[in-house]
């Protein structure tokens, strides 16, 4: 198949392009590189001219001379607090704008649409572990709520074009994930810790340490957004692993595996920082088979192996 991919300099979305080549298709990355990082394009362009890279801001659009798509996956978006809070306009708009853009031209080609979505929708959860079924409980103007409203105001755009003019469409709703291309400055606790960690440094522990969340490796996350795609599941999917934490815990752990006898320095919390995070993925294991493979222990070796390496090349 012939696929776009939105987004495809950034963290998931280069798993995911590598993963698509793998698999035989012709991938094509638009990126404006706003958060991406040119790198990640390497083990993609090893692909030859199956794989295409397009630097172009998505909220002005998809430029008309690419040829028509089979699939599009739409996951461009600032996608970490720190980003988002430096850039809301561009987060307001690629939720808005830039979904837009992407489900015209699905319309126009007989395209697929998935739409990458967010835990975020779920708001600091009056339920939980959190079901699809449960609206959320968001603050509408509060420092996330660019972030948290695009997104919602993104599976609104991407149902009525399913409902009003037949777009075939997919909603996942991403929970914390992690692994190899995150930026260690990204502000995301798992690069942060490790970071820290390596760097002998105290890891910097918000609140009391004891809200919790649920970290999902991108590989299993990767397999996960591409079951959904190619099923008949319509409804927004959740996606992440299940096995929930404290932050105290996290560090703790990441401390043990790094040797760093630094310890933990707690920080304030910032505002609207949810206290709990858990996905209930009963509809992904029912409806897409599957579950997260790769354990916890696997997946922080791998990524502070790949951090490592990393420093090591400056
Ligand atoms: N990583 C997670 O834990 C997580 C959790 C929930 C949802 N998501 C969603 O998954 C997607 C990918 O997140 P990520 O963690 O890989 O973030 P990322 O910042 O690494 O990737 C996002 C990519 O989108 C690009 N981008 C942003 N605005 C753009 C625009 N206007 N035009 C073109 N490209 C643009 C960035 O340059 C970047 O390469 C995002 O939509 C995010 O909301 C991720």
């Amino acid at each position: 198949m012939r696929i776009l991919v939105t987004g495809g300099a950034g963290f998931v979305a280069s798993h995911l392009c590598e993963r698509l080549l793998s698999e035989g298709h012709d991938v094509t990355a638009l990126d404006n590189l706003v958060t991406g990082d040119r790198r990640n394009l390497g083990p993609l362009r090893a692909h030859g001219d199956r794989f295409t890279f397009v630097e172009a801001d998505l909220i002005a659009g998809i430029p008309a001379d690419l040829p028509a798509f089979d699939r599009i996956y739409h996951l461009a978006s600032p996608a970490s607090p720190i980003d988002y809070v430096e850039l809301p306009f561009q987060t307001l708009y690629v939720g808005s704008d830039g979904t837009r853009h992407g489900l015209e031209r699905a319309q126009a080609d007989g395209a697929r649409f998935l739409l990458a979505s967010t835990s975020e929708v779920y708001g600091d959860p009056a339920v939980h572990p959190q079901v699809e079924s449960y609206w959320g409980n968001v603050n509408p103007i509060g420092p996330r709520s660019v972030y948290d409203e695009a997104k919602r105001y993104a599976e609104a755009l991407t149902v009525a074009f399913a409902r009003y003019k037949g777009v075939q469409t997919r909603i996942v709703r991403i929970f914390n994930t992690y692994g190899p291309r995150m930026r260690a400055n990204d502000g995301r606790v798992m690069p942060t810790f490790i970071n820290q960690a390596l760097d002998g440094q105290p890891l910097t522990v918000f609140g009391d340490g004891l809200q919790t969340r649920s970290f999902c490796y991108v590989t299993d996350l990767v397999d996960g957004i591409i079951r959904l795609m190619e099923s008949d599941l319509t409804e927004p999917c959740n996606l992440g692993n299940p096995h929930e934490m404290t932050m105290l815990d996290l560090a703790d752990h990441i401390n043990r595996f790094t040797d760093n006898p630094a310890g933990v320095v707690h920080r304030p919390l910032p505002k609207d920082d949810p206290t709990r995070r858990q996905p209930d993925i009963s509809r992904a294991r029912a409806e897409l088979g599957w579950e997260p493979q790769v354990s916890f222990a696997d997946g922080v070796e791998r990524t502070v192996a790949w951090f490592r390496d990393r420093a090591l090349q400056g």
